[in-house]
């Protein structure tokens, strides 16, 4: 069980932008949660994301003379045997070097995660995007937040067929983005929030998550499509929400998008426990967030002391983690 970390929102670092090639660079990123909108997403309505600065990654490539390589908790070892887990970290060295011109560079490629892998909090996207910054420190390239999107996503193609690009944007973010009609821009914040990331424990299952739902939707679209408007409605209403300050109204509008999440199939008995036992707690809100099935939930409370008390009744509810982070407002 890990001791719940309690750090404020600080501003990822940005992408190395060295102006000469070295022999080692390093690249970062984090974790995100999305507040509203998952699934909905999927079918052109909006949502909103938020970089998790409590859930960091570091990349750290190094020239080398023989075979590229990937060392990291899950595998170490030539980068032309990595086991299926990590083909897109494999795919975000491949493309980068592909894409700078240097697809024969010798690289080895160090990766350092506090994010839990297969819990809805951006993993794949985060490793990726820190070995893409890495890769381009390391041949001297600057990528504009456009080429390294591209990039990441090429990552994100391997892990879930068709991502919908918020997970790589969230995680190179400074803060809560809407994410919508082809427009991904920052959303205005009233007043800080405070949050708590939970996790069940059980690994989310997203790819299985998004083609449930849409295998519901084509037997019983009038019920999904139903179900995708108003969680697109209900995003439309956060946002509205996040700039008033009105932090009861969010929790309200999250707890709603959790329903129906819900009863879109993408649930899980673990998710439900956490959400429930933050209600007791007196949470503000709580939802499953990401592609459901298990994963992590996220859980709005007052501030950082209700969230030390929330994070205790999560963690006696059977959370095998937990994360506090925060969410300054915005000027
Ligand atoms: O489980 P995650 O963190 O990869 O989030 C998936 C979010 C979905 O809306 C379910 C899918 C997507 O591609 O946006």
């Amino acid at each position: 069980m890990t001791t719940p970390s309690v750090r404020p929102a600080r501003r990822p670092d940005a992408a190395a932008t060295p102006t000469a090639p070295a022999s080692v660079a390093t690249g970062r990123a984090t974790g995100k949660a999305i507040l509203i909108g998952e699934h909905a997403v999927v079918y052109g309505r909006p949502a909103i994301a938020l970089p998790l600065a409590a859930l960091a990654v570091q990349a750290t490539a190094t020239r080398t003379e023989g075979p590229s390589r990937i060392r990291s908790a899950l595998f170490s070892g030539r980068l032309d045997a990595v086991p299926a887990r990590l083909l897109p970290t494999a795919k975000a060295i491949t493309a980068t070097l592909d894409a700078l011109g240097h697809p024969h560079l010798g690289v080895d490629l160090q990766i350092q995660s506090e994010i839990p892998a297969e819990r809805g909090v951006g993993s794949s996207a985060a490793v990726a995007a820190a070995v893409v910054r890495a890769v381009a420190a390391l041949v001297g390239a600057t990528l504009s937040g456009d080429e390294e999107h591209a990039l990441i996503q090429q990552a994100e193609r391997v892990a879930h067929t068709a991502p919908s690009g918020l997970d790589s944007h969230a995680v190179r973010a400074r803060g809560p983005l809407w994410f919508g009609n082809g427009v991904v821009e920052p959303v205005a914040v009233g007043r800080p929030l405070s949050l708590i990331v939970a996790d069940t424990g059980v690994a989310g299952r997203t790819r299985e998550a998004v083609a449930g739902v849409a295998e519901r939707r084509r037997t019983d679209p009038a019920v999904v499509d139903a179900a995708i408007d108003r969680l697109g409605a209900l995003t439309d209403d956060a946002r509205t929400l996040l700039a008033a300050g009105d932090l009861d109204g969010l929790g309200a509008v999250m707890t709603r998008a959790h329903e129906l999440l819900g009863g879109l199939g993408v649930g899980d008995p673990a998710l439900d426990r956490l959400v429930a036992a933050a209600t007791r707690a007196g949470a503000l809100g709580a939802k499953l967030t990401g592609g459901g099935r298990g994963g992590c939930a996220l859980i709005l409370v007052r501030d950082l002391d209700h969230a030390a008390d929330v994070a205790g009744s999560l963690r006696a509810a059977g959370a095998a983690a937990t994360w506090t982070t925060t969410v300054e407002a915005t000027p």
